[in-house]
């Protein structure tokens, strides 16, 4: 299968979980107005998508299926309420995200501000609502917040926005990007393990197979933000969708500001080399991983 294919699939499978997150009557509110036209505005769903490859890999039943979807539904939130604040006049102050106008353009920036915390608390509200049903998410369920959190996105953005304009060492770099963009596709990858196995905190540190899940989640993740750097400097708003230049502009840390585009190339094929060592791990340990070189293949070339 293609990546395209499976990019189309992982849409058809994700858009009517994510239709109704919200009932109609609370589709009337402005705020929730403003999530959807996000939510809904054509993102490439990545990170679902390698949910459902996890998925795919270890094997799953029908029901565990439908609940990696709720969690892939509610992981989708996460990352696009991360968007709708990351484009704020207060951090990177982007109009266009999606190929469409950001969301505080469309709806003004208070409301985009509420759109934001609405996406979070309602993941939230999800990841505590199954885990009250099935105690034996509690743990999934809480490591996909805590990724979201100081210890990830939170913590990535937070470094991110404080390094504008300084030179940062290459150390406090991999920091920054691990966190804001790798640990959410950490959940992606990790997650539906730790579902589908019903795995408790101890279990998930001490199992083999989580381990490299995690190992591999660190070099796509890095591979993805890395790609996402050069893309900023050499693609075209009307194939990324989003306006390029930039982090030079901001004088934002980022791999090709640190180490030039031939640098940020040479990292990027570092974490698809290494991405693949794992791969051929999982192999081993008796695991399908052609998805994943699917994926792996189109994070190293991937125009938009
Ligand atoms: C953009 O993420 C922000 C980063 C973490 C680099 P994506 O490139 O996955 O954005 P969408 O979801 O396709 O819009
Ligand atoms: C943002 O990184 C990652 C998030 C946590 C949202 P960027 O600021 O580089 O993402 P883009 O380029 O605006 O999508
Ligand atoms: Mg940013
Ligand atoms: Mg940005
Ligand atoms: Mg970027």
């Amino acid at each position: 299968m293609t990546i395209g294919q499976y990019a189309s699939d992982t849409a058809k499978w994700l858009d009517p979980e994510l239709g109704s997150v919200f009932s109609d009557e609370q589709k009337e509110d402005i705020t929730v107005k403003a999530a959807l036209y996000s939510l809904n505005a054509g993102g490439k769903r990545i990170r679902p998508l390698m949910m459902r490859m996890t998925a795919g890999m270890i094997g799953c039943s029908d029901e565990k299926m439908a609940d990696v979807l709720y969690y892939a539904a509610t992981l989708e939130m996460i990352h696009t309420y991360s968007l709708i604040h990351d484009d704020l006049p207060a951090m990177d102050n982007d109009d266009l995200r999606r190929g469409k106008p950001t969301c505080h353009k469309v709806f003004g920036e208070g409301i985009a501000t509420l759109a934001g915390d609405l996406l979070l608390n309602t993941a939230c509200e999800r990841l505590f609502k199954i885990a009250l049903s099935k105690p034996e998410y509690l743990y999934a369920s809480y490591y996909m917040c805590k990724n979201a959190g100081l210890d990830g996105m939170v913590g990535g953005q937070s470094i991110d926005l404080d390094s504008e304009g300084k030179t940062i060492g290459l150390d406090l770099l991999y920091e920054l990007q691990r966190k804001k963009t790798g640990a959410l596709i950490e959940s992606a990858v990790v997650t539906p393990y730790y579902l589908i196995k019903g795995l408790d905190e101890k279990q998930a540190n001490e199992d083999i197979t989580a381990g490299l899940l995690r190992k591999l989640a660190g070099h796509i993740g890095l591979a993805f933000q890395i790609r996402d750097d050069i893309l900023d400097v050499l693609s075209d708003p009307s194939i990324l969708g989003k306006n390029t230049g930039k982090d030079e502009r901001d004088s934002k840390a980022t791999f090709v500001t640190l180490l030039g585009l031939d640098g940020a190339q040479d990292k990027l094929s570092g974490e698809i080399k290494a991405a693949y060592e794992v791969l051929s791990a999982l192999e081993k340990a008796g695991y399908d991983t052609n998805g994943y070189k699917v994926l792996t293949d189109y994070l190293e070339k991937r125009d938009s």
